[in-house]
């Protein structure tokens, strides 16, 4: 992953309890020290700062641990917080989550710790139950960087939601969903960096190493997690298709477990609306459309339905 920075909203820094650690401003692309440790930040700094439009400072790789736990710590507090609208409750959502999954990217033993999985999509159901403007502000905060592990909270929003609108699911098993659909690409750890960054087509063998990834993914997670069944078949299952085209198994609708559909979606239209290397982002409608044109039989379309009433809220409302 290389030497990864971490952005932290502006307000979410509380002065009081924020941990002593560096922060640094972005500059083109290098990161230039704004307050050094042993120096405080108090609230004027925040204000200044967002006075002049900058809406986070950044910490670097080594203090990522300590500013977890803070985040980790606090998550639940600052989002029942009256004080932040729901923009700055997305930006806290997704500090807290990429440090997270970011962390189990990096070391995969970390995943073991059962109750920080659980408590973090405790979190992410608490601001998207009670925000009418989540999965929105989340998308916006996302913008601001692209990695597996960012990928994988959005899709989890997303998943969690359409899963609130088809069907009826106590609140044990929307947890164990949103676990499943976080973790959905944790394979990836097994894959080599070469492959998943290649910017060329993949040839064959590298192809057949790739799709490993949701069977190895399993296998670990089963091995050393205590994942519930629900949480480790989206994992499994993510690539399979309704007409039987997807992978590991090749298996047809009935047999794929629901969640995974779900996740497999949630995955793809993801990936076609966000901006990448190469390909511009798509719109919501746009990709609705190729999921339903050019996809066709790949996925249930009751869930693409559902999934275009979330998503095209606004373009419906547009005069034509
Ligand atoms: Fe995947």
């Amino acid at each position: 992953m290389g030497e990864f920075y971490v952005p932290v909203a502006i307000e979410s820094i509380e002065p009081e309890i924020f941990p002593d650690v560096a922060l640094f401003l972005k500059s083109g692309n290098n990161y230039v020290l704004y307050k050094s440790h042993g120096r405080n930040f108090d609230r004027e700094d925040a204000a200044r700062l967002m006075g002049n439009s900058v809406a986070c400072l950044y910490v670097r790789p080594a203090d990522l641990e300590v500013l977890t736990d803070y985040m980790e710590n606090n998550a639940e507090r600052l989002l029942k917080s009256d004080s932040f609208d729901s923009k700055t409750k997305g930006k806290i959502i997704y500090q807290t989550s990429i440090n997270f999954v970011g962390d189990l990217f990096q070391h995969p033993e970390k995943v073991e710790d059962f109750d920080r999985s659980r408590r973090l999509i405790e979190n992410l159901l608490l601001y998207l139950a009670n925000d009418k403007e989540a999965l929105r502000s989340l998308e916006t905060v996302m913008s601001y960087n692209y990695h597996t592990f960012v990928h994988s909270l959005q899709v989890t929003a997303l998943s969690i939601l359409l899963h609130s609108e088809v069907y009826l699911l106590s609140r044990d098993e929307l947890e164990d969903v949103g676990i499943g659909t976080l973790l959905h690409d944790f394979g990836k750890i097994f894959v080599p960096q070469d492959i998943l960054n290649k910017s060329g087509k993949l040839t064959e063998t590298e192809i057949a190493q790739f799709k490993k990834h949701p069977e190895e993914g399993y296998r670990y997670l089963k091995e050393k997690t205590r994942l519930s069944e629900v949480s480790l078949d989206v994992v499994r299952f993510h690539h399979e298709r309704n007409n039987g085209t997807g992978y590991p198994n090749g298996l047809k609708a009935a047999l794929i477990p629901r969640s995974a559909q779900v996740c497999a979606l949630c995955d793809l239209y993801c990936t076609l609306t966000i901006d990448r290397t190469g390909r511009k982002a798509l719109p919501p409608h746009i990709s609705i459309n190729i999921i339903r044109q050019e996809m066709k039989d790949s996925f249930n379309s009751r869930l693409v339905d559902a999934l275009e009433a979330l998503v095209c809220v606004e373009e419906m409302s547009m005069p034509l």
